[in-house]
C-alpha cells in the first residue's frame, strides 16, 4: 500500500515541555507540506500501562506500530531524566524488535529533541544516547547545522544533536522556537529526498 508521507513525531512528556518543542518541530514539517503526525506514549508503571484509555485524556494520540512503520521520517523526543531518555519511550522504542528484524526504517531521516530542567542537566547525553537505537535500526541520523544562527547566540536551548528546552516551564524562547523549525524543515526536506531515492 503506497502512503503519502509523513515524519513521525514521537515523543514522551509530563509537563509539556517536550510537547511544546513536538508541536514547534511539527511546524517546521509542515511548511514543507509534508505531514507532522505527532504521536506521544502511555506512562510506564510496575504493571505496565494497564487499564489506560486507548486514546490519551489531552494532546497527541498513543503511537501505534504502524505509525512508526510507515513514517517517511522521524524526529523523537523525551524530557531528559537522569541523563537519559525518559523510560515510556525506551519502553516503545524497545518494542520495535520485529521492525529492526525486518529491516523496515533502513535509510530513513532521523533527529531527537530534549528538555531539561537545568541549563548543564544533561541535554547532550541525552540527545547523543536517543541516536544509538536509531543507528541500530538502520536510520539515517541529522541534526541542526550551524547555518542556523542561533546555534550560535542561544542562551537557552538548542544543540547541534538536535532540537531542545531549558526551563522550568513550557514556554519556547523565539531561538528555541527557530531552531525546531529548522530542524522540522530539514528532516522533511531529508525524508522527501531520501524517499525519491527509493
Ligand atoms: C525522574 C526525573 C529525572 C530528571 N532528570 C533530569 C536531569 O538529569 N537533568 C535535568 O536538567 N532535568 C531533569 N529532570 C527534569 C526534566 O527533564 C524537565 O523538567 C523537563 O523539561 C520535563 O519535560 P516535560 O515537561 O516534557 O515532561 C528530571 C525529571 C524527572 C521527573
Amino acid at each position: 500500500m503506497n502512503h503519502s508521507p509523513y515524519v513521525l513525531v514521537l515523543y514522551y512528556s509530563r509537563t509539556g515541555s517536550t510537547r511544546a518543542l513536538a508541536e514547534a518541530l511539527a511546524r517546521g514539517i509542515e511548511s514543507t507540506g509534508v505531514e507532522a503526525r505527532l504521536r506521544t506514549v502511555p506512562p510506564v508503571s510496575p504493571d505496565n500501562k494497564a487499564g489506560l484509555p486507548e486514546i490519551p485524556d489531552e494532546g497527541a494520540v498513543y503511537c501505534s506500530k504502524d505509525d512508526l512503520r510507515h513514517c517517511a521520517g522521524l524526529l523523537m523526543g523525551s524530557p531528559t531524566r537522569f541523563g537519559n531518555m525518559a523510560a515510556p519511550l525506551k519502553y516503545f522504542i524497545d518494542s520495535a524488535s520485529d521492525l529492526w528484524l525486518n529491516g523496515e526504517l533502513i535509510n530513513k531521516p532521523a533527529g531527537v529533541f530534549t528538555s531539561t530542567a537545568s541549563l548543564h542537566g544533561g541535554q547532550e547525553s541525552t540527545l547523543l544516547s536517543m541516536m544509538l537505537p536509531l543507528l541500530h535500526q538502520g536510520m539515517i541520523i541529522s541534526g541542526i547545522p550551524y547555518s542556523e544562527k542561533e546555534l550560535n547566540t542561544t542562551t537557552t536551548g538548542g544543540t547541534p544533536y538536535g532540537a531542545s528546552h531549558h526551563g522550568e516551564n513550557a514556554s519556547l524562547d523565539s531561538t528555541e522556537q527557530a531552531l525546531c523549525h529548522a530542524q522540522g524543515k530539514r528532516i522533511a526536506s531529508l525524508a522527501l529526498k531520501l524517499k525519491g531515492d527509493e
